[in-house]
């Protein structure tokens, strides 16, 4: 391994590690120390300079433009095209309540999406007359361009889909799918939800053919809180009526009394923006980037598969999500008969282990397989094969006490 890729190096970077054993990057992975000393920095400038020294401001704004240049060519797109938002959330938000819907106009979706990207177009269907078209997936949760495409028809304004599922780990094709849609039917808007894959997979918005993608700071990117970022293609920037006005987004022409949204996405960011979250976020970026996303996606990959085969080992285990190694990534979800997924996460968290359970806001997407809950192992490239192991060793020492209960 080169110095770059050094793992001791790489691991040195963050405290935790030589306490816990950290398997949950899907809720939120721990930010590198370049990310926390970017926002201890700023912090600690605004207490000694005073936010508004002109030459500290004017080099702050300056940072974070530069941030949205870096943002903006991470995923292939125009600095215009990036909104800097606080959450996956938020970015969904501002598309489902920006664009001019009308009535009867349909939203293809998935049924296993997590909450965030469905409770937005669910609130259009109950408040606008939208319509949502929800595609049943199979077990694993994959679907393929021929299913997205045969559920598009002539009212279908917009497709949405999460690229990799936060519950099953699924990676949709979404690059084949927005292909195969804009072939087919260029008019239709394609909306990414790219919460779990941003800094995790390569992302190019050309390749992906998307008008809009929206993606928190805070997951694989290593970001902090309150960070996160939203795409929208050049073209349709003008349609989308910002649901927040003030100043930032918005011009007051007040001699005339009227006002002017900005040209850019800047026009979805109303007021003063988060900007201690904003840098934390430069700094994440930078810190990928150095490493080399599809470095990280390979290395992901390797573990989330290694780990995979450990658990499906283990008698009394059930991993669920896609079978094969392409179709999925960095989530390792499974149940243990007998035994509650809490009690799970309980006794590796005494074991300082740290893993998640829950029905991780993607209900249909358990059900399918009759559960309710799982638990779920999240490795990032962090991780090691040894933490795996040991996260293997413990579940199965936990089943095999349990049995001679
Ligand atoms: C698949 C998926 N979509 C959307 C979100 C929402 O992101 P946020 O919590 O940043 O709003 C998450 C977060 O857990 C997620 O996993």
């Amino acid at each position: 391994m080169d110095r770059v890729h050094d793992l001791e190096r790489i691991r040195q970077d963050t405290p935790l590690f030589s306490r816990y054993i950290y398997l949950d990057a899907a809720a939120a992975a721990p930010p590198p120390w370049p990310v926390v000393e970017a926002m201890t920095t700023y912090l600690k400038h605004l207490a000694e300079w005073g936010p508004y020294l002109p030459r500290f401001r004017a080099e702050t704004y300056d940072r974070v433009e530069e941030i949205r240049r870096k943002v903006a060519e991470f995923i292939g797109a125009a600095p215009e095209e990036i909104a800097f938002t606080r959450n996956g959330t938020e970015g969904i938000n501002l598309v489902a309540e920006g664009l001019p819907w009308r009535e009867g106009d349909e939203i293809v979706l998935l049924d296993i999406e997590f909450h965030s990207n469905y409770v937005p177009w669910l609130r259009l269907a109950k408040e606008k007359g939208v319509r949502l078209r929800v595609i049943k997936t199979p077990q694993d949760g994959l679907v393929t361009p021929d299913m997205v495409v045969a559920a598009v028809n002539p009212r279908t304004r917009l497709v949405t889909l999460t690229h990799v599922s936060n519950a099953l780990g699924t990676v949709q094709p979404v690059a084949e799918i927005g292909a195969a849609l804009k072939k087919e039917h260029p008019e239709v808007l394609y909306l990414i939800n790219a919460s779990q894959s941003l800094g995790l997979l390569p992302l190019q918005v050309q390749r992906l053919h998307c008008d809009f993608l929206t993606a928190p700071g805070r997951k694989w990117l290593r970001g902090p809180e309150g960070s996160g970022l939203l795409y929208v293609r050049r073209e349709w920037i003008e349609s989308l009526r910002p649901p927040l006005v003030g100043w930032g987004g918005t011009e007051w022409l007040a001699s005339d009394d009227e006002f002017r949204y900005a040209a850019t996405a800047k026009r979805f960011q109303a007021g003063l923006p988060d900007i201690p979250a904003i840098l934390g976020l430069g700094a994440a970026l930078e810190y990928a980037q150095q490493l080399d996303i599809q470095w990280i996606a390979n290395r992901v990959r390797h573990l989330t598969d290694y780990g995979y085969e450990l658990l499906q080992q283990i008698p009394g285990v059930t991993v669920l999500g896609p079978r094969l190694s392409r179709d999925r990534i960095g989530m390792i979800p499974f149940t243990v008969q007998g035994l509650a997924p809490r009690r799970v996460v309980a006794a590796l968290e005494e074991e300082g282990v740290i893993v998640e359970a829950g029905s991780f806001m993607a209900h249909v997407a358990l059900t399918k397989h009759g559960v309710q809950e799982v638990v779920r192992i999240s490795p990032h490239y962090y991780n090691t094969e040894a933490d795996l192991e040991q996260a293997a060793r413990l579940l199965a020492d936990l089943i095999r006490k349990e049995e001679r209960r």
